[in-house]
């Protein structure tokens, strides 16, 4: 049987392995719906993105860890061992890096709409770097660092004109959208300049995303090239020399085993040639480079256990499988149509020759995980339906829809498991109401 990744397996018995561990007995021993993540999965993309930075880009450039794919206290560990920077978007997300220990002076703090408060809290907590996105934003980080007596490291969010080739939601980096400022309007010189006036705010580069889940040839190569003819530019208009480059997330994963897989090396290696080959051209130093992978560190470290509930036949029409999870653990079907790999766990060796969906348990028609699967036509009612590659954006985008508790987070390390996230109770559902 062929596998989308290399932690996926079946035992002598026909069970599901994740992590070389039998994914029934997980479920029976933690619960469902569960959340499982492999460790060392994470562990080893981390150190082939942390070593081919250190072996294709100029000295001082290191990966950062975009958290928004998967935010809990326990991956803000993992990302100081496996010295990783980090990509944060909210007071959230840094307050949970704070409560881990990790030293924000690698953070880079993101957002279109960053709050004056979150600025401040942001400031307060150390946070190395903001990535600013427009000019009023610039503004409330002059006053407050100024207020504070300290200079902040800023980089500015630029929108490079680039198609990446990915689904609608999650394009980031052409000229129409809600982030950053475009260079080809020219309203990028305009926030340089203004940048460079302000005493307390330390313009170290630039940054930019061209979006999500790409796999599209060169996107990277070329957002790069845009970015150092535009830090050329800047040098030879204002005499200003970007100190850092970051180029955003993006890097797509497979879903299903007719996607494309990504080499992680062979393209940090390619993007490197690009900058170098450009500075060369543009006669610039090479700047220090960024990248922010969040799906790609931690899609295929993930594999979501649920119970199978109804099985339902409706004749002439479809046939039904409901999951005790759904739209509340992973909402990403609902949103973006996103193909999935979903198994019975316990009945891995049987043909699977029912045609049907796999639906959640809320009260919505379009809480789907996945329609039109092929699943064994014995799955009944106790059986253990399990969900591939759903390390990322999944439970970072949980909700309480409905009042339903969101799952735990097992972590899987060198055969043994440990509960990096406990389940939600119904007095954590209540925990806010007054
Ligand atoms: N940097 C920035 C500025 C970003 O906006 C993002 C993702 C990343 C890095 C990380 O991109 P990645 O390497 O994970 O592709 N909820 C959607 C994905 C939204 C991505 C938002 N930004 C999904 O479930 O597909």
């Amino acid at each position: 049987m062929a596998f989308i990744c290399d932690n996926i397996g079946v035992d002598n018995e026909g069970v599901l392995t994740f992590a070389g561990q039998n994914t029934v007995r997980l479920a029976e021993k933690y619960g469902t719906p569960l959340m499982l993540l492999d460790e060392c999965k994470i562990r080893e993309k981390c150190r082939i993105y942390v070593e081919a930075f250190r072996k294709y880009f100029p000295e001082g450039s290191f990966p950062l860890y975009a958290s928004k794919a998967n935010s809990f206290k326990q991956i803000y560990r993992i990302m100081t061992e496996t010295c990783m920077g980090i990509d944060v978007v909210s007071g959230g997300e840094i307050y949970t890096a704070a409560q881990a220990g990790f030293d924000l002076k690698k953070a880079y703090f993101h957002s279109n709409n960053k709050t004056d408060d979150e600025i401040g809290f942001a400031m307060d907590h150390g946070v190395g770097y903001f990535v600013a996105d427009h000019k009023s934003e610039l503004i409330e980080i002059q006053k407050q660092a100024e207020s504070r007596g300290i200079f902040q490291n800023v980089l500015l969010r630029l929108t490079p004109g680039i198609d990446p080739h990915t689904y609608e939601e999650v394009v980031t980096g052409m000229i129409d959208s809600k982030f950053g400022t475009a260079i080809e309007t020219g309203q990028a010189d305009e926030i340089v300049e203004f940048a460079l006036t302000l005493k307390n705010v330390r313009l170290k580069g630039f940054h930019c995303h061209v979006g999500s889940q790409v796999f599209a040839e060169d996107v990277f190569e070329r957002a790069a090239v845009v970015m150092l003819g535009f830090c050329a530019s800047m040098s030879r208009k204002f005499g200003y020399e970007a100190q850092e480059l970051d180029l955003g997330g993006g890097f797509g994963v497979p879903y299903t085993i007719n996607d494309s897989t990504l080499d992680i090396e062979e393209k940090i290696k390619s993007i490197s040639e690009t900058v170098y080959r450009t500075c060369e051209e543009e006669g610039i130093k090479p700047p220090v480079i960024h990248m922010e992978p969040g799906r790609s560190i931690v899609a295929d470290a993930g594999m979501t256990l649920y119970t199978v509930g109804s099985v339902k036949h409706i004749t002439g029409y479809r046939n039904y499988v409901s999951v005790d999870g759904g739209m509340t653990d992973n909402p990403r079907y609902a949103l973006y149509k996103s193909r999935y790999t979903c198994y019975i766990a316990n009945r891995m060796n049987e043909v699977k020759d029912m045609k049907c969906s796999l639906v959640g348990r809320c009260c919505e028609s379009g809480d789907i995980v996945q329609p039109d699967i092929m699943l064994p036509g014995n799955t009944v009612k106790g059986d253990i339906a399990a969900v591939c590659t759903t390390g990322a954006y999944n439970y970072s985008m949980a909700s309480n829809y409905n009042r339903v508790c969101r799952p735990a987070i097992v972590m899987l390390r060198d055969g043994d498991s440990y509960v990096a996230v406990r389940r939600e109770t119904y007095e954590d559902i209540c925990a806010c109401d007054i």
